[in-house]
């Protein structure tokens, strides 16, 4: 065992864990229910794969990218595909509900496994702020289309109500009263009709705190409950989505496909935020390693098929989309009910704004669930205060762990704004997905065994040496430019990724690396590079902030810490 901020849990020692009860107090003896077979994860990971992402965010991506956005969910599905196969080469091996926090332990140590699994309460929690305020945008419209009106003070964030009575003021002052479209009027409404508290305006998002409060309950209850409903809530999912692709394949004119890249590569790169958080949360059901019968058969196999099945639903959902209307058109905040209503099936239309409610919320249940899990397995390590590992003597969840995930995502949905959520979710996933891809390149190879998923190994010493040069090859005319203009602090990230693609390639050829990994590790750190700056630095904030936790908590608490001391007083 190394010493300091690098100690390392043995693969053994985790394990050994997990079976002894973790032996202390809080929770020894009571153990969570194993109640999840390869096709509750696979229905899990659609679940928790198919929300905000498609019935949102597609469509500014489409709206940049135009049809060849279509490019842009094949590029992220491979990228996706080969942390996959890391995540699964480690679920194979350690199947503990950690995820890659756990899995970083085992692989770079204390240090990293903290910043990792501070870094996935941004996937998880934060993530989940942005679908709770989309949901609340769906469950708004499908109340409406019943004839029930909610007070739009009740709906929105307070600085979006603020903003848009701002540009109400300033576009009517400029005569640009065009401008103000349906959305700004909305908001701007929201702002002159709130009731006031003293000099405060009680402005909030209160369908997307309620959403998350009955959520949070659901899970709270029970693993075999949140079985049920997001089983029932997928099926539902999944049908609808093929409704789209069927039903709207008789309404595409091919003559939308052309120009197939209207804004070339780089429109179609800036969608990057958006398609990659469609695809994030095949990674969540990792989290229920400990709830599932056979999880070093069954998790692989979950995370790989509902990847597959996620990315050919997308690439037609996308070709459809943009086949069916001008990409021009699709920049709205619900461009799957949006193209129904533009070809004149208002029906469909509405419908779909439905099923959106449905699919949002299953995606909360799925982080709602993964967050608590990995807190409880951080508290196990000390790494966080004992309550967050206490297990429900009835329910058998994470119970306090539980509570807390329900409050830190509940409140700040109540008043945060949508798109920078969506940026810090992608940034803060890639990022997981980086490590978790360089873990399986620290791990040493294991034989092969029986019924367990393993990793295939291909050598990566000749193949990423000739890619890296194709590549400098290719893009040889940006990067010359890459030092002229200004703000160039602002392509700090991606000198960081010819430098540490220059570093893989050099080890590949010298330790004849695994191509996989290594392949995942580069292009999900490439794809970091396509988000905006700004995500850079508070991203970069945050790590900090959870640097400061860790070294004045969970350094000092560490339990592989103390046992590292008490090893040596003996
Ligand atoms: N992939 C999930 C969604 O799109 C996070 O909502």
């Amino acid at each position: 065992m190394s010493n300091g901020i690098f100690r390392k849990k043995s693969v053994q020692s985790i394990l050994d864990d997990v079976k002894n009860g973790f032996g202390d107090g809080e929770h020894s003896g009571v153990h969570l229910t194993k109640a999840l077979g390869v096709k509750d994860l696979t229905l899990m990971g659609i679940a928790a794969v198919v929300g905000a992402g498609i019935f949102s965010t597609i469509g500014e991506a489409s709206f940049h990218g135009g049809p060849g956005v279509t490019l842009l969910f094949i590029l992220t599905a491979v990228t996706c595909g080969f942390s996959a196969l890391c995540y699964a080469e480690f679920a194979s091996r350690i199947p503990v509900a950690g995820s890659a926090y756990t899995y970083a332990y085992a692989s770079f140590g204390e240090l990293v496994a903290w910043i990792i699994g501070w870094d996935l309460l941004m996937e998880y929690a934060i993530g989940n702020i942005a679908v709770a305020i989309s949901w609340s945008t769906y469950f708004v419209n499908f109340l409406a289309g019943l004839g029930i009106h909610v007070p739009e003070y009740l709906t929105l964030d307070y600085l979006s109500a603020f903003k848009a009575h701002e540009a109400v003021q300033e576009l009517t002052k400029a005569g640009k009263l065009s401008e103000i479209t349906d959305t700004i009027k909305n908001a701007a409404l929201a702002w002159d009709t709130a009731p006031t508290f003293g000099s405060i305006k009680l402005i909030g998002n209160i369908p997307a705190l309620l959403i998350v409060v009955s959520i949070t309950y659901l899970v709270y209850i029970g693993i075999r409950e949140t079985k049920k409903a997001t089983n029932a809530m997928v099926f539902l999912k999944i049908a609808i989505v093929i409704a789209v692709i069927l039903i709207g394949c008789f309404y595409v004119t091919p003559a939308n496909w052309s120009p197939f890249l209207p804004n070339g590569f780089s429109g179609v790169m800036k969608g990057v935020s958006g398609v990659f958080f469609a695809y994030i949360g095949f990674d969540a059901i990792s989290t229920t390693a400990e709830e599932c019968k056979d999880p070093q058969r069954d998790l692989p196999r979950g995370m790989i098929y509902s990847l597959i099945i996620c990315t050919v639903l997308y690439i037609l959902i996308a070709l459809v989309l943009t086949g069916m209307v001008s990409y021009k058109d699709l920049r709205v905040g619900d461009p799957l009910a949006y193209v129904f209503l533009k070809v004149g099936l208002n029906k469909i239309s509405y419908v779909i704004s439905v099923s959106a409610v449905i699919a949002t919320a299953s995606v909360l249940l799925i982080f709602q669930m993964g967050q608590p899990r990995i807190w409880m397995t951080m508290s196990r390590d000390g790494l966080l205060p004992k309550a967050f590992s206490r297990i429900h003597p009835k329910y058998h969840t994470p119970s306090f762990a539980t509570i807390v995930t329900g409050c830190v995502v509940a409140i700040p949905a109540l008043f945060m704004n949508l798109t920078e959520v969506t940026d810090l979710t992608s940034i803060g996933t890639l990022f997981a997905f980086v490590l978790v891809c360089g873990g399986v390149l620290l791990m040493p190879r294991e034989a092969a065994v029986a019924g367990r998923f393993r990793l295939p190994y291909i050598n990566a010493k000749f193949i990423v040496p000739v890619l890296f040069v194709i590549g400098m090859v290719v893009f040889w005319e940006p990067f010359t430019k890459l030092l002229d203009g200004d703000n160039l602090h602002h392509k700090f990230p991606f000198f960081l990724f010819i430098i540490l693609s220059l570093v893989l390639t050099v080890l590949s050829f010298l330790k004849n690396l695994s191509l996989i990994p290594v392949l995942g590790l580069m292009s999900c750190f490439y794809l970091m590079t396509e988000l905006p700056y700004q995500s850079w630095e508070r991203f970069l904030i945050w790590l900090c902030l959870g640097l400061i936790v860790y070294f004045t908590f969970g350094y000092k608490n560490s339990v592989l810490g103390k046992r590292g001391n008490i090893d040596k007083l003996s």
